[in-house]
């Protein structure tokens, strides 16, 4: 199959098969870990497919960033050693000191971390706007000095819906670039580039590894001149993913579209028992009709995603109480792994915006459904959260 045949099929056959062709001399059906820092060079600058030191190029990392340049149908993918490798790495290719951001008010906490306490003091301002809100986006933009309109959708934790490609339009009218952070909805559920996006970030640590045994970063870019600019920086900077790890995300994205289905599945199951629920207050799922984001999230995602967010009776010690007596539902960090998490977002993964406009609720839980027996999960549920707060 050649690559211009894969680049124009359905996304499971992409990623089981674009980024790679079967290895010339042994026949592999899968990339080898390439774990060699230098090149043999046949006569000086006689490269071999172009690879003469591992920062700059390592074949199993080119495998990974073919793949997921193709899933996320952009010109060029980059990957990293984390998330926030991508976007630091991002942030410096495409502003200089003096330049504006607009961030999303509920940012994840890491990004946020980046921009107001690296960024800012390297140069750069940022405004926060809800990534729902057009006007509000809009009113933020500093005309002739906003670079980048910076948005998740769905949000971390909070799964706000920023619409794609009006907000492409306003970026672009402003003269800004808009870039996604596509890392919720995984490049199965959304295609931010094909919606007009400039550039897609991912944390593969998540849904593209898909086994929390990985932590890893990509960028994936619509245009050459961008593409040029990232190069540049993903090797002048360095944070480069390592073979053994590009290999690990390849791996995981051979099952995206398997995985992702039955993230979708259990998380409509959660979501129904969650709602039933009498210490439940809130449920924030983009499939409810009752999300205000319902629509947008409609028209641009394939399903609406593994993660639900919840608020529960009883404040903030009783969803301290429903994370700590969880047990299918593992107390930790992260998502997009195979196995289920259960985290208290005010004071973990967002513990860095206390006190900030982006702080998140005290009473809020933040589940990562993974792709165990659905039922299970629900009893799990059902005996945490017990007949409310002790
Ligand atoms: C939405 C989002 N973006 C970026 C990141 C940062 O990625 P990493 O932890 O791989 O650096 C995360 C991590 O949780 C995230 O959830």
């Amino acid at each position: 199959m050649t690559q211009e045949h894969r680049q124009k099929s359905g996304f499971e056959t992409r990623a089981i098969h674009a980024g790679y062709e079967p290895d010339e001399a042994t026949g592999a059906v899968i990339p080898p870990i390439y774990a060699t820092s230098t090149y043999k060079q046949d006569g000086v600058g006689g490269l071999r497919g172009g690879y003469e030191y591992s920062r700059s190029g390592n074949p199993t990392r080119t495998a990974l960033e073919g793949n997921l340049a193709a899933l996320e149908e952009g010109e060029r993918a980059f990957a990293f050693a984390s998330g926030l490798a991508a976007e630091d790495t991002l942030l410096r290719a495409l502003t200089s000191p003096g330049d504006h951001l607009v961030i999303p008010d509920d940012a994840y906490g890491g990004t946020f971390r980046l921009i107001d306490k690296v960024a800012v003091p390297w140069g750069l301002a940022h405004s926060p706007a809800p990534v729902s809100d057009l006007d509000a986006v809009r009113a933020a933009i500093r005309p002739g000095t906003t670079k980048i309109v910076w948005i998740e959708t769905p949000t971390n934790p909070l799964l706000n819906i920023g619409d794609i490609e009006a907000l492409a339009t306003v970026a672009h009218e402003a003269g800004a670039l808009l870039v996604v952070d596509n890392t919720f909805a995984s490049p199965y559920l959304q295609q931010p580039l094909t919606l007009g996006a400039d550039v897609v970030v991912h944390s593969t640590t998540k849904y593209c590894g898909g086994h929390s045994d990985v932590v890893g970063g990509a960028l994936v870019v619509r245009d050459l001149e961008v593409a040029e600019r990232v190069a540049f920086h993903q090797n002048a900077m360095g944070a480069v993913a390592g073979p053994f790890d590009a290999w690990l995300v390849l791996r995981g994205l051979k099952t995206l579209g398997v995985r992702m289905d039955r993230h979708c599945d259990n998380a409509e199951k959660v979501v129904d028992f969650l709602v039933a629920h009498p210490q439940v207050s809130d449920v924030i799922y983009p499939g409810l009709e009752t999300h205000p984001g319902h629509a947008v999230a409609s028209k641009q995602m394939k399903r609406y995603g593994g993660i639900v967010s919840f608020r529960v009776r009883g404040g903030e010690q009783h969803a301290l109480d429903v994370c700590g007596k969880a047990e299918v539902f593992t107390l930790g960090e992260s998502l997009g792994g195979v196995e289920s998490l259960i985290e208290h977002p005010g004071r973990m993964t967002h513990a860095s915006v206390a006190g900030t406009d982006l702080e998140v609720p005290s009473d809020l839980i933040r589940l990562s459904v993974g792709i165990e027996t659905a039922d299970d999960l629900i009893a799990d549920l059902e005996r945490s959260l017990g007949d409310g707060p002790a």
